[in-house]
């Protein structure tokens, strides 16, 4: 097969380039050097990297961006984000200030258990199960005890089993529910050691249970895995101020302002097609922070959108209310974080990132995360209904389109200020630079 190679992985990397630019750049030296242009020169930080995953071949930069004046629960904070998207950062900065002077941001930890399955198959009589499970219970805990003692010591450790009946769902089919508690780690290595601990005491308990007949015995184990729904794993973050101070927005009087944005959060609550954007907004809050302090955020996404729809139907992650001249915006997010494994003690920037936040728990990490998506989701909503989204996005995106255009720093400064009265839109900005450079500036 044409492109095809074998034992690619046990190639040096310089050997992976240049097979990679033989077969898919014709050998094309530019090729190479953009790969190259991106390795660290200390050799002993870009080896971390390389080993962070296989076929490592470069690094991929994101901008590292911070967001200042972020009051929570008293305390203030800088917010380390990842993210190339360009207002996203503006908009975090303009809506902690704009809190920060009616009282900051509160949260909460709502509660804080993760999950896992075993997911089996088992062939008989149920009420026999469910009694082989009493009794085979505290030997399945028993026999992770050395897996889960250093948890133990830390405050953590399994907190209950149960065995859940999904026959209804799948022929035969049942599952053993784990909850644990995973202190400051994410826990996914403990919860998956756990749970495949558990699965060999349950087949091999299966086999030696006296009221089992054959068929009963031979349970098949299907797969041990996490969940990343962690709807146990909550916490809540609001903001509130009196109507009358929500006044620092041109062309609103307050009373007016917080009834618009009132119905464009239910309209995100009701509407499908804009409780999806209304979401994406939150998450560029969201995994900002998750990249910037080494979380997986392809599990916070995965379970902040199954949430969404935990009642059968997909609708906005925040709320609002406004009783008694007193405007109320929240959001409650199911986030399984963590601040100690992972790759936090290994990259350098994420461990700056959470030398920045002051070093804190998986608990404090969850409320932080929690703050920087309602922030944003504030911010979003307050431009859409105000002077429209596209005015701030296309100020941050005038550089990226003075970049592609290959704009000098001069030409840039001229045309940044001109675009301060100005529309910005791609075509208007490569007019203007044409205009620029036949004048000869
Ligand atoms: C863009 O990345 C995010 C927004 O579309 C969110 C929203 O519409 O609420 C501005």
């Amino acid at each position: 097969m044409k492109n095809k190679v074998s034992g690619f992985s046990k190639l040096s990397k310089n050997k992976k380039i240049s097979w990679i630019n033989k077969t898919y750049f014709k050998g094309d030296k530019n090729s190479l050097l953009t790969l190259k242009k991106y390795w660290n020169n200390n050799q002993d930080l870009q080896k971390i990297h390389d080993e962070f995953a296989e076929n490592t071949i470069s690094n991929f930069y994101l901008p590292y961006s911070v967001a200042p004046n972020f009051l929570i629960d008293g305390h203030n904070y800088t917010i380390p984000m990842v993210i190339e998207e360009s207002s996203v950062v503006a908009a975090a900065c303009k809506a902690a200030k704009f809190w920060s002077s009616r009282g900051g941001f509160k949260t909460k930890i709502l509660s804080f258990k993760k999950t896992g399955h075993v997911h089996f198959l088992y062939k008989g009589n149920k009420q026999k199960l469910n009694a082989f499970f009493k009794i085979i219970k505290s030997t399945l805990i028993k026999d992770c005890n050395q897996l889960s003692s250093n948890m133990k010591k830390r405050g953590g450790g399994i907190l209950q089993i149960d065995l859940i009946d999904k026959t209804d769902d799948l022929s035969n089919y049942f599952q053993i529910e784990a909850f644990f508690d995973t202190v400051d780690s994410m826990g996914a290595n403990f919860i998956n050691s756990c749970l495949e601990q558990f699965a060999k005491s349950f087949k091999r308990e299966a086999h030696l249970y006296k009221g089992f007949n054959e068929k009963e015995k031979n349970i098949e184990i299907l797969m041990c895995i996490l969940s990343n729904y962690v709807p146990d794993c909550l916490v809540r973050a609001e903001v509130s101020c009196t109507i009358k101070e929500l006044n620092e927005f041109e062309n609103f009087n307050p009373k007016d302002f917080a009834n618009k944005f009132s119905k464009a959060v239910k309209i995100a609550e009701t509407q499908k097609v804009r409780a999806v954007t209304h979401n994406k907004g939150i998450m560029n809050g969201v995994d900002a922070v998750i990249i910037a302090t080494g979380n997986d955020f392809r599990a916070i996404e995965a379970g902040v959108h199954a949430y969404a729809s935990k009642d059968g139907k997909y609708t906005s992650l925040t709320k609002i209310s406004l009783i008694n001249g007193v405007f109320k915006f929240w959001i409650e997010l199911p986030l399984s974080v963590g601040t100690v494994g992972g790759i936090t003690n290994l990259h350098p920037l994420v461990k700056w990132s959470l030398n920045l936040l002051n070093n804190p728990s998986a608990k404090q990490l969850m409320k932080i995360v929690a703050v920087s998506g309602l922030a944003q989701n504030f911010a979003a909503i307050q431009s859409l209904i105000t002077t429209g989204i596209q005015k701030g996005h296309m100020k941050m995106h005038l550089i990226n389109i003075l970049n592609t255009l290959n704009a000098n720093d001069k030409e840039k400064d001229l045309l940044i200020n001109h675009f301060k009265k100005n529309t910005v839109s791609f075509n208007s900005v490569q007019d203007e630079l044409v205009k620029l450079r036949k004048i000869g500036i």
